[in-house]
């Protein structure tokens, strides 16, 4: 696809992507914008992250304004766990849409400056968790014979960068592992999109940049909600949904193009792995 997609039909999507929605990373920024997209469009929302009292504000107004039922489940997705604690929190809900949100860098110094935990608990984050829980939800959405998986990545991933080394690595393993996976649940009508994220201005920015001197204004920042909403739009048209930062437009539908090709292209090969000699 070289041009952005008209808006998702919101009936299509909530028969597609309902009638549970799982949005890991729900409490603000893109997750809030998440669920507050999904809530309009009727389907029911587990919310998680690890700010309760946030989450219940925010499922109580989206269960006043548009008649959804949604559960609240706190979790750290930073330790061992993380994965199957979502699995569990869920197992009695018809999942048609996980949404992988939360994954920032609060850190932003050089690798061996920080304790190594710290590093691990990001690839925790960004990587166990995000494995353990598409691992569960592709099963069961080509049980179900559809559904969607969005991760949230970003433009780092599209190389490395100091002082984000270990960030962009996890974001680059993200966009990645959703470029394979489309392709393998694509026969199984579940949308994967990797969403390759710019700037935003979402209080987790905010945080991390305060008082800093960091470079970019956050009045170049986009808005977050724009951002999610967007998103949604993309995702019957993965596997990259990649924005520019200060870039051109057309440079990355160009690229986006590119990579949806090599993937497409390396199809056949990944399949003959499993045909017989
Ligand atoms: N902001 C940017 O400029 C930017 C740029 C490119 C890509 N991205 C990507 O966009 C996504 C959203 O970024 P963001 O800036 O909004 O910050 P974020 O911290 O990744 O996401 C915020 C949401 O995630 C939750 N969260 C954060 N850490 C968590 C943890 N350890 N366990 C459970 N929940 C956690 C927060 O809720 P609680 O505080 O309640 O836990 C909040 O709901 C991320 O994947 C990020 O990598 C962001």
């Amino acid at each position: 696809m070289t041009q952005a997609p008209t808006p998702l039909d919101r009936n299509a999507a909530k028969s597609k992507y309902g009638p549970w929605a799982v949005i890991a990373g729900a409490s603000d920024g893109t997750g809030e914008g998440f669920a507050r997209e999904l809530a309009a469009m009727g389907i029911n929302l587990l919310l998680i992250s690890r700010r309760r009292e946030v989450l219940e504000a925010l499922g109580e107004e989206l269960k006043a304004a548009h008649g959804i039922e949604y559960r609240v489940h706190v979790q750290d997705l930073m330790v061992e766990g993380a994965g199957q604690a979502i699995i569990d929190a869920a197992s009695d809900l018809d999942v048609g849409l996980y949404v992988s949100n939360a994954g920032a860098d609060a850190v932003g110094k050089g690798f061996i400056d920080e304790p190594l935990e710290r590093w691990l608990g990001m690839i925790t984050m960004n990587v166990t968790t995000v494995v353990e829980t598409c691992y569960h939800f592709g099963r069961k959405m080509r049980e179900r014979g559809g559904g969607g998986l969005l991760v949230m990545s970003s433009g780092s991933a599209l190389g490395g960068i100091p002082f984000l080394s270990m960030y962009s690595s996890t974001k680059a393993f993200e966009g990645n592992f959703c470029e394979g996976l489309w392709a393998e649940l694509k026969p199984h009508n579940v949308d994967v999109l990797s969403v390759l994220a710019p700037l935003m201005d979402t209080p987790c920015f905010r945080r991390n940049t305060e008082g800093t001197g960091f470079l970019m204004a956050a009045s170049l920042a986009w808005d977050p909600f724009v951002i999610s909403q967007r998103s949604l739009d993309w995702l019957p048209h993965g596997p990259l949904l990649i924005f520019p930062n200060l870039t051109n437009e057309e440079d990355r539908l160009a690229e986006m193009d590119e990579r949806r090709a090599r993937v497409e292209g390396s199809m056949a090969l990944g399949e003959s792995f499993n045909e017989p000699a």
